[in-house]
C-alpha cells in the first residue's frame, strides 16, 4: 500500500428512526459505539487525516469522539443535502491525500482487513466500491455493469426503474476514490432526482464517461456492510457482532458452552482453557486469565480475573480477582474491590472498596465495606463490616489468619490484630490486639417454665410438657 489516504467517515445523518436523545452512531454495540467501530476500520489504513462528517447532534459525537482520544478532524454539514454535499464538506479546503477512503460511522461490522482488502483492490482506478450481492437489495443503491461486466453507474432504489431494481449487487457506500478525481467530480454533482440530494454515487457515472477505471469488490460477507437505521437493525448487527466474537475466542482456545446466551464486548480478552457457562456478559475492559471457570449467570463490566479462578453466579464492576480465587454463587463485587490470590467470597456476599488478602475467606451472607482483611483470615457467616457512621465512611482491618465468629459486627474504624478470633455475635467497637478473643456477650438467662405459664396450650407448650413427662 504505498498510496496515502484520506479517510472520510459519514456521521451526519439525522437516525430519526432510532427515535433517540442520543445521536444514532453512539448507540452501543458490542461495548463500542457505532462510530469507533468506524473509527476502528479506518485505523488499518494509517490515514494521514481522517474527517468525520457530523451534523444533526454533531455536538454529541464530537464529544464522544474527544472522549475516546481519537484523532480525528471534524466537518460540520449543517444540512443533510446527501452524501456527495457530505464528502464536498468534509475536504472543503483541505489538503488531501492520494486515495479518499469514504465510509459511514453506522456500518459496525465492517473489518480493518475489509477496507484494508478495498484499498489494495483500488489500485490505480478512478474508483472502486465495496459491494455486495444480497437476497433483498430494497433501499440500497444498484450496481449497474455493462454486458462485459464493467461498473457503469450506481443507481439509487427511489431513481431506480424495475429491471434495475431486480439488480442484486448494492453499493455498500463505503468506497475508494482518486482524489484528484473527486475533486474534479464533486461540483459536478446535481441534485436532479427523487430525493433531490447531492448523490455520491453520481460520481461513477462521471467517470465512467472520462473513461476512467472503475472497479467493485464484492464482498461475499455481506453483513459487513449493513447499516443501523434502527433499534431492531441495532439489535440484530449487535448479535452477529457477539456471534463472531464468540467465534473468535473459541477458536483462541476458549470454551463458551453458550455463545447465544454469552454476550462479549469486543475488547475483552480472555486466556485459553478457560470455560465459559451460560448466561454470562464480559463487559468494557474485562480481562480474564486461563483456565478459569465464569458462569454460569455471571455479569463483570471492567474486572480483571486471574488465571484458575472460579466465579459462579457473580455481578462485579471495576473489581479485581486473583489466581485461583472462588466467588460466588450470588456475589455482589462493587467497584475498588481486590479479592487477592486463592482468596473465596462465597455465597450472598457483597464486597466493597476492600481487599480481601490471599487466601482469605468470606464464606457466607456477609457485607464487606470498605475493609482490608489479612491474608489468610477467616470471616464468619452473616457478618457486616459497618463502615458508614450517617456521615462519613470508614475503614475496618482484619490481621491476618484472624478468625471472626458468626454475626459480627464491625463498627468502623477499627482493627483486629493478626491473629486474633472475635466470638459469635459480637459487635466489635474497639481494636482487638493480635492473638486476643474478643467477646462482648451479655450472660444467657434461661427462664424455666416460661412457655407453660405464658403461652398455656400451644404446641410449643404440649411438646414441653411431653418431654417433661
Ligand atoms: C446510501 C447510498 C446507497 C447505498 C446506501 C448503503 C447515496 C446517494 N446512496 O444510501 O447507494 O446503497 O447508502 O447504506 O450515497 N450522510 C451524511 N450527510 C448527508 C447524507 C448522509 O453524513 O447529507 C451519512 C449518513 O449519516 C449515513 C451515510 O451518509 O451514515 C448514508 O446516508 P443514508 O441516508 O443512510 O444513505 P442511503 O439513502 O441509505
Ligand atoms: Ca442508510
Amino acid at each position: 500500500m504505498s498510496t496515502s489516504v484520506t479517510a472520510v467517515v459519514l456521521a451526519a445523518g439525522s437516525g430519526t428512526r432510532m427515535k433517540s436523545a442520543t445521536a444514532k452512531v453512539l448507540h452501543p454495540c458490542a461495548g463500542r459505539s457505532l462510530i469507533a467501530h468506524a473509527l476502528h476500520a479506518v485505523e488499518a489504513l494509517t490515514p494521514v487525516e481522517t474527517i468525520v462528517v457530523i451534523g444533526h447532534q454533531g455536538e454529541q459525537v464530537r464529544q464522544h469522539i474527544e472522549s475516546l482520544g481519537k484523532v480525528v478532524s471534524f466537518a460540520e454539514q449543517t444540512q443533510a443535502r446527501g452524501t456527495g454535499d457530505a464528502v464536498a464538506v468534509a475536504l472543503h479546503g483541505r489538503r488531501i491525500a492520494d486515495t479518499v477512503v469514504i465510509t459511514y460511522g453506522d456500518v459496525p461490522l465492517l473489518t480493518p482487513e475489509t477496507l484494508s482488502a478495498l484499498l489494495n483492490d483500488h489500485d490505480g482506478r478512478a474508483i472502486t466500491i465495496l459491494s455486495a450481492d444480497v437476497p433483498d437489495p430494497t433501499g440500497y443503491g444498484r450496481i449497474v455493469r455493462d454486458s462485459q461486466g464493467r461498473v457503469m453507474e450506481i443507481r439509487e432504489q427511489r431513481d431506480a426503474d424495475e429491471e434495475i431494481a431486480r439488480i442484486t449487487e448494492i453499493n455498500s457506500g463505503i468506497m475508494a476514490v482518486d482524489a484528484d478525481f473527486l475533486t474534479r467530480a464533486l461540483p459536478q454533482l446535481s441534485d436532479d432526482n427523487a430525493q433531490q440530494e447531492l448523490y455520491l454515487t453520481d460520481i461513477v457515472a462521471i467517470a465512467v464517461k472520462e473513461g476512467l477505471g472503475v472497479g467493485a469488490l464484492v464482498i461475499a460477507d455481506a453483513v459487513q456492510t449493513e447499516g443501523v437505521n434502527d433499534r431492531s437493525q441495532l439489535a440484530n448487527l449487535a448479535a452477529e457482532m457477539n456471534q463472531r466474537i464468540c467465534r473468535q475466542h473459541m477458536l483462541n482456545g476458549v470454551s463458551i458452552i453458550d455463545p447465544l446466551s454469552t454476550w462479549i464486548d469486543a475488547d475483552v480478552v480472555i486466556g485459553p482453557d478457560t470455560v465459559i457457562a451460560p448466561h454470562t456478559q464480559l463487559h468494557g475492559a474485562t480481562v480474564i486469565g486461563a483456565h478459569a471457570q465464569i458462569g454460569p449467570d455471571c455479569t463483570l463490566r471492567d474486572v480483571q480475573v486471574g488465571d484458575n479462578a472460579v466465579v459462579l453466579r457473580t455481578h462485579g464492576m471495576s473489581a479485581r480477582i486473583g489466581d485461583g480465587a472462588s466467588i460466588g454463587p450470588f456475589a455482589y463485587l462493587r467497584p475498588g474491590s481486590v479479592i487477592d490470590d486463592g482468596a473465596k467470597v462465597g455465597a450472598f456476599v457483597e464486597v466493597k472498596n476492600s481487599h480481601i488478602g490471599p487466601d482469605a475467606k468470606v464464606p457466607h451472607l456477609s457485607y464487606v465495606g470498605d475493609a482490608d482483611i489479612g491474608e489468610g483470615a477467616n470471616i464468619g457467616a452473616g457478618t457486616i463490616f459497618a463502615n458508614y457512621d450517617g456521615q462519613d465512611k470508614h475503614r475496618t482491618r482484619i490481621g491476618k489468619h484472624a478468625r471472626t465468629g458468626s454475626d459480627n459486627v464491625f463498627v468502623a474504624p477499627v482493627i483486629v490484630g493478626d491473629g486474633a478470633f472475635t466470638a459469635a455475635g459480637t459487635t466489635v467497637r474497639d481494636d482487638v490486639p493480635p492473638g486476643a478473643l474478643a467477646h462482648n456477650d451479655a450472660p444467657q438467662k434461661n427462664v424455666a417454665g416460661w412457655v407453660e405459664q405464658k403461652r398455656p396450650n400451644s404446641d410449643a407448650a404440649k411438646a414441653a410438657k411431653d418431654t417433661h413427662d
